[in-house]
């Protein structure tokens, strides 16, 4: 006796089918989609830009930095590492008169690269890979290091401090800046 699926039965059937699918489908476009976002970042990068190509510095928690609030926590004379240009490590200097420098200081030495740290004590920064000095300003005063740190204008925009490219005159030696 042949047997013979009734209707109703494959009607469930095709029910579950069609949930699988759509289950499976889900499966594959949840991951997909969710890469979508990192590439997204990567080309449109956070954080805007300011006016005149600058980039808004970034403290390291990742936030822009509030000029106004900086200075509340950073004393004459700091120099703090912020995110500048290209992601460039960047020291904002505070001047003796409590004011935000003008001038940022790219941390990155000229020898062979590593991230200069500012010693308080000394005054100075000082390169922990080779011993290339810097003075407070960033102006290379023993080497290794063939040329001072670069430097990026610090301007506020908005309550924000913005990096721009600094393309004038290195006003610490007169010369044209190397790294523009
Ligand atoms: Fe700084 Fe060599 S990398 S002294």
């Amino acid at each position: 006796m042949a047997t013979t699926t009734p209707a109703d039965d494959r009607v469930p059937d095709m029910g579950k089918r069609e949930l699988m699918n759509l289950l499976l489908l889900g499966a594959i476009a949840l991951p997909s989609g969710g890469m979508l976002l990192p590439y997204t970042y990567f080309f449109v990068p956070p954080g805007g830009r300011g006016s005149g190509g600058g980039t808004v510095a970034k403290d390291a928690l990742g936030n822009d930095v509030i000029a106004a609030e900086w200075l509340k926590n950073h004393g004459p004379g700091d120099r703090t590492l912020t995110q500048g240009l290209k992601g460039d490590p960047t020291y904002l200097v505070v001047e003796s008169d409590r004011t935000l420098a003008t001038y940022g200081i790219n941390a990155v030495c000229t020898h062979l690269g590593c991230v200069v740290p500012f010693n308080t004590a000394e005054n100075k920064f000082i390169c922990p890979c080779h011993g290339s000095q810097y003075n407070n300003q960033g102006r290379v005063v023993r080497g290794p290091a063939p040329l001072s740190l670069a430097l990026a204008h610090a301007d506020v925009d908005d309550g924000k401090v913005v990096f721009v490219p600094w393309v004038e005159t290195d006003f610490r030696t007169g010369e044209n800046p190397w790294w523009a």
